[in-house]
């Protein structure tokens, strides 16, 4: 069977930690969208490993596959595959011969759309990392796959149809110089063809490419237990999300079929897990409306004190503050400071319609713990009316005001023991906050998450 992890807010949602709890029955999991801009943390056995594009799995020794719908910086992904061998770990990882190439044009040019955007205050606040434009290579028909990279004459002759184009963007709209103002080696022909010339020697040595979909067909057929890692989360996918303050793939649940070469059919006949963070955070620009306090550089508005638009620091930046510290709100890739605010069910909803969650697995409930009041948004007033999911404009989320529902917050605790001891164990009014949310959902809980450690997560109910 098949079991998909979906992020069900702005990514950051601990999707990792659960891939890893439920990870003791898989078999093969698979990243089905996104590249590096995915930072996740496992932590196995007192140790902490940081990755971006390595599916979190392969740190215990299962197969990781970067599917078709992913775009894999070769440079990435070895310089993580050599840092897990230094510390002991073989990890297991194939590539999809249909995933796209990150290149480094990709990433200059990342960085140079979101300057001329950010003087529009259109800017994603994107990572740097070259996803975008590698995605609108895809759509363009002019991307280079990690199979081109396998065949050294097709791999010169994408090069030489786009290498030209890209220098062009850089020159000729840009007006910027090549080797001067941007690296040239990012737009040199040759040394791009050397370099992804060995990464595709080295995939191929290792023997890492597949036929994603034919592959994980058959170990299907074979019985094995098969998980889809969600990256990102449904209110940054580029169709269901806040556009254009979006990454540039599919987050949600059908990103798995699409993203793997598995039908539909297959997905939708498994599980599907919707994480969801107990409050909200934010990595990048655009509204935000159950914020607290701000972030300078990317909450709209923001100045550098953290107050918006001259307004007086007041509770909301103290409360931000306070969560941002305890929960380590602070980017796993980058290192920015996250957007902190309450939990947005309306965009909860949004999300179990958009994804059809079959459980849920509520992280982090231990960031909150000695608030007196916890808050939740639960509805929006927009134009006079109360709207209990997100309206589909991201002007409109601007307009929309949140309709607070208040909770009496629970004490700090022995959270190791608490996991041990089960979901009875939780503070009652924790517990309060928890069913409030499965009831909107109308999904059940399948864990919670007490703490960073795999220890610290309480399981109620297993998929496989
Ligand atoms: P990109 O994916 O680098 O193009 O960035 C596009 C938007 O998605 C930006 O707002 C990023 O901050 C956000 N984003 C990308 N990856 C992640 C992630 O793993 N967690 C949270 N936000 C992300």
């Amino acid at each position: 069977m098949t079991v998909t992890i979906v992020g069900s807010q702005l990514g950051d949602e601990g999707k990792g930690g659960i891939v890893d709890v439920y990870g003791d029955a898989v078999d093969v999991v698979v990243r089905y969208q996104g590249g590096d801009n995915a930072g996740h943390t496992v932590v196995y056995e007192g140790d902490e490993y940081k990755l971006s594009l390595v599916p979190s799995g392969a740190v215990r020794g299962k197969v990781g596959v970067l599917g078709n719908g992913c775009v894999v910086n070769p440079a990435t992904l070895f310089e993580e595959l050599d840092a897990l061998a230094d510390r002991g770990l073989s990890p297991d990882v194939r590539i999809a011969e249909r995933a796209h190439a990150i290149l480094p044009y990709h990433r200059v040019l990342d960085g140079l759309e979101e300057d001329v955007k950010s003087d529009d205050d259109l800017a994603a606040g994107t990572t740097g990392r070259g996803i975008g434009p590698t995605y609108e290579d895809k759509a363009g028909r002019r991307g280079i796959r990690i199979g081109d990279l396998l065949a050294p004459a097709t791999l010169r002759d994408r090069l030489e149809y786009v290498v030209p184009q890209k220098r062009a963007l850089v020159e000729d709209v840009y007006d910027l110089e090549i080797g001067e103002d941007v690296d040239g080696t990012a737009f040199d022909a040759d040394d791009l063809f050397e370099t992804y010339r060995a990464f595709g020697e080295r995939i191929a040595a290792e023997d890492m490419a597949v036929n994603c979909g034919a592959f994980l067909n058959r170990r299907l057929e074979a019985g094995d237990e098969v998980m889809f890692e969600g990256a990102q989360g449904t209110s940054i996918d580029i169709d269901h999300g806040i556009y254009p303050y979006v990454t540039s793939s599919n987050p949600t649940a059908g990103g798995a079929a699409v993203g793997s070469g598995v039908g539909p059919t297959v997905v939708g006949g498994g599980e599907v897990i919707g994480i969801i963070k107990s409050y909200l955070s934010r990595v990048g620009t655009g509204p935000l409306p159950t914020e607290l306090g701000s972030v300078a550089g990317q909450t709209p508005g923001a100045e550098d004190d953290g107050t918006v638009d001259g307004d007086a620091a007041d509770e909301d930046t103290d409360l931000a503050t306070y969560i941002r510290d305890e929960g380590g709100e602070y980017g796993t890739v980058t290192g920015r400071p996250r957007r902190v605010g309450w939990l947005d069910m309306p965009m909860l909803r949004h999300a179990t319609n958009t994804n059809g969650f079959t459980g849920l697995a509520v992280n982090h409930l231990d960031v909150l713990a000695g608030l007196e009041t916890v808050a939740v948004g639960h509805a929006y007033r927009l134009d006079g009316e109360t709207l209990l999911t997100m309206p589909p404009t991201t002007e409109r989320w601007g307009d929309c005001e949140a309709e607070l529902r208040r909770f009496d917050g629970w004490p700090e605790a022995e959270w190791g023991a608490i996991a041990e001891a089960g979901y009875e164990a939780l503070p009652e009014n924790a517990r309060a906050y928890l069913e409030y949310i499965s009831a909107e959902l109308d999904t059940p809980i399948y864990a919670v998450g007490v703490g960073p450690g795999r220890e610290e997560t309480i399981v109620v109910e297993s998929p496989f």
